[in-house]
Order: C-alpha cells, then structure tokens, then sequence
C-alpha cells in the first residue's frame, strides 16, 4: 500500500528513450540526448524486476518509450512478460508508425489491447506536431491492429489549441467509424514544453463534443483516470482531464529504461533500481526496497510543482 492506501497492480515499463518521432510536447526544440547503451536495462534485468513487481502484486504492465517499437527484440520481451507468473495483461502505447509491421507479432506474443497516440487527422499537419511524414504509416498501423484482433484499440489524443482542437470533431468522427475508443486529453502541465495559452479544458473539450453529439456518461474504468462517455449508442469516448483526483485513485508504478523507479509522474528522481540489480542484491533485498519506497513515497500533488528537469520521452505518459 502506499500512502493513499491503494493497492499497486499495474506497472508502466518504459524499454527505451528513443523515438522516431519529434512531437512538440515531448522532444525539446534543441533536440535530446539519448541514454547510454550501458545505462539501459537489458531484457534479463527487465524480466528480474517484473518477476519482483509481480510478487509485490503488479498485475498488469504496459510498455512505453520514447517509442517501445524502436527497440530491438520487444516481442521476444512480451513473450517472456506474457509468461511470467501473475502478469495477466501485457499492453502497449505506441505512436502507430511502426504498428504495420509489428501488429500480428504482438498479438501472437498476447498483447491484447494497444494504445496509439495520434494527434492529428491531417498529414501536413502531422508533420509539423511529429516532425515526420507519417499520418498514412499510422492509418495503416491502426488497420492492421483492427486485423490483427488487437482490441481494445484506443487512440490517445492531446488536444492543444491552435494546434488540433479544430479536429475534435473529426477525430470522433474518424474513431466510431473505426470501432476505436478515442480519448481526449489535456494538455498537461509537465515539463517545459507546456504552454497555458495551448490548453482546452476537458470541459471546453467535451462542449465542443456536445455540439455535435448527444454524451451520455459511463464513468471510470478501473482505476484508469479517463472519464468515459457513450457517443449516441455508437462509440465510446474518454476524457483525461489534469485532475488532483486522478493522483488520489492513482495506482500506477512507472520504470524507466534505465531503471528509475517512478511513484509518481511529477517526481525527477526516481527510485535507481539498476543499481541494485548490478551491484549484487537478491532479488529479496530489491523487493524490500521497493515495497519501502511505495510505502514511504508520497506522491507529488502536480499543483505544487515546477516543471520537470526530463521530458516526457524518457518517461513514457
Ligand atoms: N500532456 C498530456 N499528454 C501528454 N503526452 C505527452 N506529453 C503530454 C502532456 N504534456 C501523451 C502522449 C502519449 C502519452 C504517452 O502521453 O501524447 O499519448
Ligand atoms: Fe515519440 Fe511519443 Fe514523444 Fe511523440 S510523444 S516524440 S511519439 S515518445
């Protein structure tokens, strides 16, 4: 349990920092500085942690970046996760740009729901949010997720102003079509790269919705912060709003690719379970440590604090 008392069953495992993308929210204008190898855990050191994580009671994990495709060998890493004793869910968050190639392989491994953060419908613009050409090798990553039987399928979308939020509608549109759950999100105030003029409240978000759509909600799922809506007996939509509540009912552990132990979001240093892993602790000796930080950790309320030193790339959502 940690200090609100929540029992921790899920576990986002960012397996790298890299990306082949440059979205404006997550990679600084200047560029990044990637990891060193050395620093990264190798597959043999993720599988030791998440065989800990699962004995502490994590249940579910969920692969982040940067983006989790780029790195080499992540389906034979599902595969080992998918058979460790107590994980019953392995899912994935993904920009779609190299979901084409990978989407049967990982419904084979046993990933069964997958996450595509997509925040345009428009290729120009795509390549000014992403800084790539990519909008059609993400519409073809979604088909063949669809193909694969991957569901659910759920898009993640930021909205920012000026930016997107002339596409809410389309983006609603494009989702029920496609039998996708398609989440908004606000922009949250994380890093830097935030800007208060380009945020749309979740409320300025759903009014936009309702002039279009008749929403009826639904409420949570699990503990999960979106707020779900049933779109006139079509589809579902979610809303992720910056909320204090979600840190309440928060129940989520975050493992960065070098192996930083994150309670929380908002917090810059995380918990250095690599060097446990290589400086010779038992596997007992690291459990204990980690069952003391979720303990003793509070988590950051986000109202008190100034952005954070890294970036969202290395930390995965
Ligand atoms: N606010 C909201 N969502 C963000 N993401 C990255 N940075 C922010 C932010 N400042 C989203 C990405 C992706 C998910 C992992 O986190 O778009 O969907
Ligand atoms: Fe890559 Fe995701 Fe960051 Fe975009 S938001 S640059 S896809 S890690």
């Amino acid at each position: 349990m940690n200090s609100f008392n929540q029992g921790i069953d899920y576990l986002r495992l960012s397996v790298t920092d890299r990306c082949n993308l440059r979205c404006v929210y997550c990679i600084p204008p200047g560029g990044i500085i990637n990891k060193p190898q050395q620093d990264i855990l190798s597959f043999e050191e993720i599988i030791r942690l998440v065989k800990i994580f699962a004995s502490l009671g994590a249940s579910k994990i969920r692969l982040t970046g940067g983006e989790p495709l780029i790195r080499k060998g992540v389906v034979h890493l599902i595969d080992s996760l998918t058979s460790i004793e107590g994980i019953g869910e392995v899912s994935l968050t993904t920009n779609g740009t190299l979901l084409s190639l990978y989407a049967h392989r990982l419904k084979k491994a046993g990933v069964k729901r997958i996450n595509i953060s997509l925040d345009t419908l428009r290729r120009n613009r795509c390549k000014k949010i992403t800084g790539s050409d990519s909008f059609y090798r993400v519409l073809e990553g979604i088909e063949k997720a669809k193909e694969a039987g991957i569901s659910p399928l759920k898009l993640n979308t930021v909205v920012m102003k000026g930016i997107n939020d002339d596409e809410i509608i389309d983006f609603i549109d494009f989702a029920i079509t496609r039998g996708l759950i398609l989440r908004f999100i606000e922009f949250m105030p994380v890093t830097q790269l935030w800007k208060e003029d380009r945020v749309v409240s979740i409320e300025g978000i759903k009014e936009i919705c309702r002039r279009k759509f008749r929403l009826e909600r639904i409420g949570t799922f699990g503990p999960g912060p979106a707020q779900y809506y049933r779109v006139e007996k079509r589809g579902i939509l979610g809303f992720i709003a910056t909320d204090i509540n979600n840190c309440i009912r928060c129940r989520r552990l975050r493992l960065t690719s070098t192996g930083e132990l994150k309670i929380c979001l908002y917090e810059d240093e995380g918990f250095p379970l690599r060097e446990f892993l290589r400086n010779g602790f038992s596997d007992e000796e690291i459990r204990d440590k980690i069952k003391g930080r979720i303990e003793t950790k509070r988590y950051t309320d986000y109202r008190d604090r100034r952005f954070l030193e890294t970036y969202m790339y290395s930390i995965g959502g």
